[in-house]
């Protein structure tokens, strides 16, 4: 992207501004990006809100949050010039006039910057208002230019497949494809964009980059927050579609697609839905040889007791909302034919960690099997977070007399070295601001993705869990999922 076109003059318009995700993060990733001196040099930031408020109120409710969320420190000097750049207005989503005034307020700001400005509009509000905003949107003729305007949507993307459809249809009676920026955070992770450089970047890696060599490939992001203030949202989502149709499925896609030809958003797009549309479909009744839920009981998480989800604040007694997923997939095609993808995901597990592990094949012989060491197959581990590494499992002669084997591990680290690395949105922001679409998703990447959680997501609606809560928080899951990998001589990791 050229330097001219970061210099754009562009309006942000954020809908839900005085929410929790502008509060924690998008304010800080543009505050963040304002003093990396990323955002171009005219710039506004309309925040709006259904409530009365004026500019400076509304500021300094943005300065305390950022004190607590920005990743640099907030400086006076810096605030003082990045403040002016905020504006509060109030808006009723769903009046006419209110996008009128805003409309309004968008020319004003072109006659200032002295050209028809690129506008942002960012949705951090609940999905049931989409459909309200996108219409109004369109009457008032706010977003009209394909090329300048652009909206980011933020997860969830529908609720199944159908609904994924009918947003998809909806938003484009609004807006062109290309001016749609559907957020998926996770592919804003410094530690999963390097997936790309580590398996395309490098010649020693990708040879072995297939079922041939590798064993199988385990995907986990385990948390160890619970619902914390959002059941009434999570209660109707449950881990399924919370984590693994949108995060999870990506970081499969990262792991497993074929080289593309160039870094061009359609082309890398392009591949990551092959990967998804080569996921094999099961049928109902294999549901429970492929996945497993859970929920979790009471427990204790680093030494301190820990609710059961059914005793949360908002959550209903007899729940039969999932809070672990653990699936076992398959790829039909050339490269992963019969490599399980094993993935994994809760709240209230032992430990915040998410990494990627691969698992190459044993040796076919063994020249050491006599010894008295005891040979591991080889295994590679990307940490997603919280450490940021990638470690590379292999065994060696231990040091001395006799010939021995030990397992030993080689380690790069150097993200975890940079406390300056950036955060998921600034990372995703600055990309919509230069009009980059590749770590976005796209319609049809969204809709195949719900189709590969069809049969998993309609099996358990249909019948109730009535096993749960079935395991205990501070654990790394229910025993079943545990099952599901040794069925085939596995192990997590
Ligand atoms: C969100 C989910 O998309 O991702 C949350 O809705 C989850 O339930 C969060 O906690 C995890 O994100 P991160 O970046 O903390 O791993």
């Amino acid at each position: 992207m050229s330097e001219k076109e970061t210099l754009t003059p562009t309006t942000i318009v954020i809908f839900g501004a005085t929410g929790d995700l502008a509060k924690r993060k998008l304010f800080p990733a543009f505050y963040n990006l304002f003093i990396d001196d990323r955002m171009p040099k005219d710039f506004n930031i309309i925040a709006l809100g259904r409530a009365e408020n004026d500019d400076e109120n509304f500021r300094n409710y943005i300065k305390e949050n950022l004190e607590n969320f920005s990743r640099k420190k907030v400086t006076s000097e810096d605030w003082e010039a990045f403040q002016s750049h905020i504006v509060y207005f109030r808006h009723q989503l769903d009046e006419v006039n209110s996008y009128k005034a805003l409309n309004q307020k968008l020319e004003d700001f072109d006659k200032v910057y002295e050209t028809r400005a690129n506008r942002l509009f960012y949705l951090s509000i609940a999905p049931n208002f989409v459909s309200a905003i996108s219409g109004h949107m369109k009457n008032a003729s706010i977003a009209s230019d394909p090329k300048k305007d652009r909206i980011i949507i933020e997860k969830p993307f529908g609720h199944d497949k159908a609904s994924a459809i009918e947003l998809n249809n909806l938003l484009s009676q609004t807006f062109e494809e290309e001016q749609i920026y559907r957020i998926d955070h996770y592919l804003g992770k410094e530690t999963v964009q390097n997936i790309l450089a580590f398996r395309f970047g490098n010649s020693i890696f990708e040879p072995l980059w297939n079922h041939r060599h590798i064993e199988s490939i385990q995907i986990t992001v385990a948390e160890e927050v619970g619902v914390e203030t959002r059941a009434a949202f999570y209660e109707q989502t449950g881990a399924l579609r919370d984590m693994i149709q949108n995060h999870l499925l990506q970081i499969l896609c990262m792991v497993s697609m074929e080289a593309p030809a160039s870094l061009e958003s359609s082309e890398i797009r392009d591949k990551k839905v092959d990967v998804l549309k080569s996921i094999r479909r099961i049928t109902p009744e294999k549901v429970d040889h492929y996945a497993v839920r859970g929920q979790y009981g009471k427990g204790k998480i680093n030494g301190v007791d820990a609710k059961a989800y059914r005793e949360e604040e908002g959550v209903a007694s007899d729940s039969n909302t999932e809070t672990f997923a653990a699936i076992k997939f398959y790829l039909d095609n050339e490269r992963w034919q019969n490599t399980p993808f094993y993935v994994r995901t809760g709240k209230k597990m032992k430990e915040k960690h998410s990494y990627i592990t691969i698992q190459f094949k044993e040796l076919p012989h063994s020249t050491f099997s006599d010894g008295p060491s005891q040979l591991s197959a080889n295994r590679l581990i990307i940490n997603i977070q919280p450490s940021m590494d990638i470690r590379l499992q292999f065994m060696s002669k231990k040091p001395g007399l006799s010939l021995e084997l030990k397992p030993v591990e080689m380690v790069f680290n150097d993200f975890a070295c940079q406390e300056n690395s950036p955060e998921a949105y600034e990372t995703l922001l600055l990309e919509a601001l230069l009009g980059d679409l590749t770590l976005f998703m796209r319609s049809d990447q969204v809709e195949e993705a719900w189709d590969v959680m069809k049969t998993i997501q309609e099996t358990w609606q249909s019948r109730k869990d009535a096993s749960f809560p079935n395991y205990k928080a501070g654990s790394w899951g229910p025993e079943e999922s545990n099952a599901l990998v040794e069925r085939q001589g596995h192990k997590w990791v």
